[in-house]
């Protein structure tokens, strides 16, 4: 992109609300979630890709040369953060989701080779460019659903050479790639030991110097708590920060064991008891929770009301996929996560912003509208910000801007 494609600054006026998270910390917990500043009949100045003001109509005195986006019937937010997505693979599994629909489970399809190692097959055989060109029209489907930052994770390559691939592909389309070298065990290997000796051998030296983390599945048919213990420690060791896939199906230890490890986030939770709740409320650790997965899946939706209510850190993500959560809408997650988690608009708002933002140790600089912050913003189509969650799956998002320039327009 060259200079003159991005506006030095961009006036985004007349806009219904401008609205962000209040406060300046994060992880935000308890009561602190839900609090929100709103600001009717507002403007939003954006200087060389940083916010700059954020204010009302009434007080504008901006002056010099400046591009204007005509805010009018709009609601600002700050740009949305997927923490946990799995956006990188090839294939899709149409036929799996009807086995699901007809009473097929997740598990059982999983232990039959099917499931995650069906990706790995396609996705091994996509190549570069396959893989590439998948990130891109994935990006552009999480652009349109107001998504400006994503997390996306490697796991369906399995082989050094896909893993890496995988993780280049996400960083070079725009990404933060997490190596999720430990998602399953490729069929090359009889157990997953031997893979894990494999992976961490041949994939993690490389593998840490294009990731930013690293993520396991512990999950009983995946890897077991002493196994992901053993790939966590390995790499953290090399360098990464640390994520598990934890609690989705069964409780096998994985929020002690990210506490232990000061793992970044524990993600799923659909499982998670009194105890993990607990635990997890005591912890730095954040609860990264994906009501899609739960909802596709048939699955109990994971305690977000008694995590928040205890004091735990939670965000919410897509965590898109082609199995659980074939979805990229996190407007769609704040909606699920209202009606079905407990939780208010206000705090679902907090948790795709700025409790995403730091799972991705991203919360200094993205998740809101403050000067100084990314000028990252979603533009809502709506006189509410509230329409986000409100409007169930409906066509909220009007524009996106990114780094202070228009970047797609409904
Ligand atoms: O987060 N549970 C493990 N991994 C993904 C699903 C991956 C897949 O089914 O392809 C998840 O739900
Ligand atoms: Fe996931």
């Amino acid at each position: 992109m060259s200079s003159t494609d991005s506006p030095s600054r961009l006036l985004v006026r007349d806009l219904g609300q401008a609205v962000t998270p209040a406060g300046a910390e994060s992880p935000l917990r308890g009561a602190d979630l839900g609090r929100v500043d709103v600001i009717e009949d507002a403007y939003v100045l954006c200087e060389a890709g940083r916010i700059a003001e954020v204010g009302r109509m009434a007080e504008l005195g901006v002056e010099g040369e400046v591009e204007e986006l005509d805010g009018r019937g709009l609601c600002a937010l700050p740009g949305l953060v997927d923490c946990h997505t799995h956006a990188c693979f090839a294939g899709d599994r149409a036929g799996e989701f009807e086995l699901r629909a007809r009473g097929a489970s997740y598990e059982e399809l999983h232990a039959a080779g099917g499931g995650i190692l069906s990706t790995v097959e396609a996705t091994r055989a996509a190549g570069e460019d396959g893989l590439r060109g998948a990130v891109r029209r994935h990006r552009e489907w999480m652009l349109h659903a107001g998504t400006t930052t994503f997390e996306a994770k490697s796991g369906y390559g399995l082989d050094c050479e896909t893993e890496l691939t995988s993780l280049r592909a996400i960083r070079d389309e725009g990404g933060i790639p997490t190596w999720l070298g430990a998602h399953a065990v490729p069929p090359e290997f009889d157990t997953a030991d031997a893979y894990l000796d494999f992976a961490l051998a041949e994939v993690l030296p490389d593998a840490a110097h294009i990731a930013e983390a690293a993520d396991v599945f512990l999950e009983r048919g995946a890897f077991d708590r002493d196994q992901a213990k053993r790939y966590l420690e390995a790499c953290r060791e090399a360098g990464l920060a640390l994520r598990l896939h934890g609690d989705q199906f069964s409780e096998q230890g994985a929020i002690p064991l990210a506490v232990e490890l000061g793992a970044r986030s524990v993600d799923h939770l659909e499982a998670t008891g009194d105890d993990g709740v607990r635990v997890l409320a005591d912890s730095d650790v954040v609860g990264v929770l994906l009501p899609v997965a739960a909802l596709v899946l048939g699955r109990p939706m994971p305690p977000a009301r008694a995590l928040v209510d205890a004091g735990a850190a939670v965000a919410l993500a897509t965590d898109f996929n082609p199995g659980s959560a074939f979805c990229e809408s996190l407007p769609l997650v704040t909606s699920l996560a209202c009606t079905q988690l407990g939780l208010s608009p206000g705090e679902a708002l907090g948790a795709v912003t700025v409790n995403a933002a730091h799972v991705l140790g991203r919360a200094d600089r993205i998740g809101r509208l403050e000067p100084g912050y990314d000028a990252d913003l979603v533009l809502l189509d709506a006189p509410d910000w509230r329409h986000l969650a409100y409007h169930v799956s409906g066509e909220v998002v009007s524009a996106v801007v990114r780094s202070g320039r228009l970047e797609w327009r409904r």
